[in-house]
């Protein structure tokens, strides 16, 4: 029998508390005017103390499950992407698996930073393709606020990053009915790990000395996140911009084919940039940045969801998603949702 997958179910959710970038002007020696001329983030969600990866991962899989119309008890398998676990390990998968009360089915753990979510998804894909699993739950999700330097020396980096999370259940279907095509069509992943102290956290970790972490690991703020922001930037749209027109290639689509795009949320004028490198028309894309920052493996299903809910995107549209992250790493993917 041929499968095709299908995105069955969408599901989100942010902690309640708002951070405004003028809420920042007060700890790190920055301004409103500088993050929203060079980022367009107005303000982004933070976690309260009690709350943990699993917890926002949790509601957004509620979320997905019940949109696609399923018992939790159908999904028989989690994959989740996410920099910022619960705790080093076990993965965080585990923790959600077990909120769920979901036991004995397998959960996958993979990183892929920003790229996160287009990676899962493929390897949802590949999985229900080969008719092993019904229904698997793809979720992104960070709590960055409690790893940033909340200081004025990571004013650089601490402004991008917000927290939230962004399910899907990824379903198996019949590929025996050509009036419905819904279904994941192409992803392509790629990496350049020679890249990857341009956008790293060095410690706690094996390769940085006889200890994982040790006071003075923390006194140099090793355990923070360090970018190299201008790297960063000139890499994010040449690759956004090179794995769009490939996957499109790929799966003999014009990009003018395309109803929406649904891009990674790193820095709007990533996107502005990539759109303007490939003529797309800015209406196309449907950004979310302004509201939560770069939420990391969250973003494209988070933002996802809130197109869905703007009305924005619906059944049958042709969507093209493409990520950039640390790594670096990169992706694409086409679907007809
Ligand atoms: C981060 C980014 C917005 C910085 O913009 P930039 O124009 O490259 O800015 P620079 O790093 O050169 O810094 C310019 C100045 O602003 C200052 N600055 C940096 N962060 C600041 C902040 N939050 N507030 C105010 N000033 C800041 C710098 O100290 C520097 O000052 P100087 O000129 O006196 O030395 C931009 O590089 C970017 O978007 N890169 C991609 C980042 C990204 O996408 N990361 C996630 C990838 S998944």
């Amino acid at each position: 029998m041929t499968f095709r997958s299908e995105i069955t179910g969408v599901g989100s959710f942010v902690p309640s508390k708002i951070v405004t970038n003028f809420d920042l002007e007060k700890l790190l020696d920055t301004s409103d005017e500088w993050i929203q001329q060079r980022t367009g983030i107005v303000q982004r969600h933070w976690v309260d103390d009690a709350t943990s990866n699993s917890d926002l991962g949790l509601i957004a899989s509620l979320n997905a499950i019940k949109n696609a119309g399923i018992d939790k008890k159908d999904i028989d398998m989690i994959i989740y992407a996410t920099l910022s676990p619960d705790h080093d390990f076990p993965g965080t998968g585990c923790y959600l698996q077990a909120k769920l009360e979901l036991p004995e089915i397998s959960v996958l753990d993979i990183r892929q930073q920003c790229t996160g979510f287009i990676y899962a998804l493929s390897i949802a894909d590949k999985f229900i393709l080969s008719g092993s699993h019904k229904n698997i739950l793809v979720v992104g999700s960070e709590v960055h606020s409690k790893g940033l330097d909340k200081t004025p020396n990571g004013r650089n980096v601490s402004v991008l990053f917000g927290d939230g999370a962004g399910a899907v259940v990824v379903s198996r279907k019949e590929l025996n009915d050509p009036q419905i095509d819904s279904r994941i069509i192409a992803t392509q992943l790629f990496a350049d790990g020679a890249h990857a102290k341009e956008l790293w956290i060095p410690a706690p970790g094996s390769a940085v000395g006889k200890d994982r972490m040790n006071h003075q690991m923390i006194e140099e703020g090793l355990h923070y996140p360090q970018m190299n922001g201008k790297a960063v930037f000139v890499h994010a749209t040449k690759r956004m911009a090179e794995c769009l027109v490939s996957v499109c290639r790929e799966t003999d689509t014009s990009l003018a084919d395309i109803d929406l795009f649904l891009f990674h949320q790193a820095n709007l004028r990533i996107n502005s940039k990539v759109a303007e490198m490939l003529s797309i028309p800015e209406e196309k894309i449907f950004n979310t940045i302004q509201n939560y920052g770069n939420t990391t493996a969250a973003t494209i299903p988070l933002g996802m969801d809130d197109a869905i809910k703007a009305g924005v995107l619906k059944k049958g549209m042709l969507v093209a998603s493409a990520a950039f992250g640390s790594g670096f790493t990169w992706a694409s993917a086409i679907f007809r949702y």
